[in-house]
């Protein structure tokens, strides 16, 4: 296995479907509290570039917490404090002189509900890349407009209403809408909090099939409470429970023949 870092072949790079090559973002004995509550408990995670790295666990475990803290999602909640490393590209982005929004459009977010902003579809894809400066003139925005949407699987649905409002769109267009945003500012990272969670199985197979499309290229992590789903999705799990992540590993063995009872138990539905 090939573990030396090309940032080259990072998000815009080759498309040659090699999964699991080198650790994307290496995570050491990360602690969150809130008001001095620790919600998560030392956890040291490795993720992966070009592959899908499933969260999962019982609800309140500390999933969308963690999730947090990849691109400091954390620092804007009042009270929660974040400890350890996080490393990316050898650099801890905890670090003071990491700009938060800066990492943000490197390490971009899809939550839970569609969260289009009040603006047609071509502004909601071409609002990040204006801001961050990545383009000169209006025919290069709307070649990433269009980029951005066909890496969604959206472009063909809304090439001919980009003038309407996001908000239009059904639940499962919105949440590729919100997915062609992050991507429109050439992330490296993605993640996704229960991303399919307010939608149909339709508009979720949907996502599910854009997701095995877009690890060829970026480093997706997702929060899931299906384990279909992470079964489905993603190439490495990590469950977690109580604030602890119990066991990670390979998204087969996990399913197969976890080493931890907690997280048999888990799989097995004996809690939830
Ligand atoms: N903004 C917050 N303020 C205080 N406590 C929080 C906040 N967000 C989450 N928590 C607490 O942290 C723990 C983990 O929550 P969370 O990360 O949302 O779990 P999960 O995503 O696995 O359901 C829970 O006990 C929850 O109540
Ligand atoms: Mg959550």
């Amino acid at each position: 296995m090939d573990t030396t870092y090309d940032p080259a072949l990072a998000g815009e790079g080759a498309d040659d479907g090699q999964p699991l090559l080198y650790p994307r973002i290496d995570c050491r004995d990360v602690s969150v509290f809130y008001s001095g509550k620790q919600a998560v408990f030392d956890v040291s995670l490795p993720v992966f570039d070009r592959s899908v790295t499933a969260l999962i666990g019982p609800s309140g475990c500390g999933k969308s917490t963690f999730l947090r803290c990849l691109n400091r999602m954390n620092d804007t909640i009042d009270g929660a404090k974040v400890t350890g490393e996080i490393f990316m590209d050898g650099e801890n982005i905890n670090s003071s002189h990491i700009d938060p929004v800066l990492l943000r459009s490197r390490v971009g977010m899809v939550f839970q509900k569609p969260n289009p902003f009040p603006k047609s579809i071509y502004d909601n894809i071409a609002y990040g890349p204006r801001i961050h400066g990545l383009v000169d003139d209006r025919q290069e925005l709307d070649a990433i407009v269009e980029k951005s949407l066909r890496r969604a699987g959206l472009w063909e649905e809304v090439k001919d209403r980009l003038g309407q409002p996001g908000t239009s769109l059904s639940g499962g267009q919105q949440q590729r809408l919100c997915i062609a945003r992050a991507i429109a500012v050439r992330p490296e990272v993605i993640l996704m909090d229960e991303p399919c969670s307010s939608l149909d199985p339709i508009a979720t197979a949907r996502i599910e099939e854009l997701i095995d499309e877009l690890r060829k290229r970026y480093c997706i992590v997702i929060v899931t409470h299906s384990m279909q789903q992470a079964a489905r999705v993603s190439q490495r799990t990590a469950f977690f429970h109580l604030g602890h992540l119990v066991e990670m590993g390979d998204t087969d063995q996990i399913f197969t023949s976890p080493r931890e009872r907690r997280t048999e138990d888990y799989i097995t539905g004996r809690f939830g």
